[in-house]
């Protein structure tokens, strides 16, 4: 398991479990006003690793993709949490319409899935707004995390 505080680090996880793990060690590190940008296949483990955000803010309830909503809202924990997931959002017009801005200024963290898409719209998830986490799935049990921490 890597160490890290504001680094990025690059690291193979080896179960659904070592991700959630991760995760919860990026949710301890997490500011308010962060945003995690999640990359990867379908299946990859975006929301295995949210999971484990929200553990590591001290959210209790149990996480579910936000499937009809854009955003399912986590409080109780050390920080709110703002879960979006981008997957449905595949135009410039569905992104812009959808109502994003307000959780890229969260007042908390917000976690994005699917964060790709949002190059479908007006904004690059390379400009150091975002820390970044992409998951690429190697086999049927391992999963590259690679997380860069913009310094944003
Ligand atoms: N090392 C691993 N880390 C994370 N998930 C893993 C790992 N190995 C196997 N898996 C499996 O991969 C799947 C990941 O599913 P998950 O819903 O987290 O993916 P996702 O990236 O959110 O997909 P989607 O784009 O559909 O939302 C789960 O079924 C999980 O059990
Ligand atoms: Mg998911």
């Amino acid at each position: 398991m890597p160490v890290y505080s504001s680094e990025s680090f690059d690291f193979v996880s080896r179960s659904p479990d070592q991700t959630r793990r991760i995760g919860a060690r990026l949710g301890a590190l997490l500011r308010s006003g962060d945003v995690l940008a999640l990359s990867g296949d379908l299946g990859a483990g975006k929301t295995q690793l949210v999971r484990g955000l929200a553990r590591g803010l001290g959210v209790t309830t149990r996480v579910h993709s936000p499937t009809f909503t854009l955003v399912n809202e986590y409080s109780g924990g050390r920080l709110k949490l703002f879960h979006l997931d981008l997957y449905r959002l595949e135009t410039p017009d569905q992104i812009h319409s959808a109502g994003i801005e307000e959780f890229l200024q969260p007042d908390g963290v917000a976690v994005i899935e699917w964060a790709e898409r949002l190059e479908n719209g007006r904004w690059k998830v390379e400009d150091g707004k975002f820390r970044k986490v992409t998951i690429e799935v190697i086999s049927e049990t391992e999963r590259r995390i690679i997380y860069e921490d913009s310094g944003a």
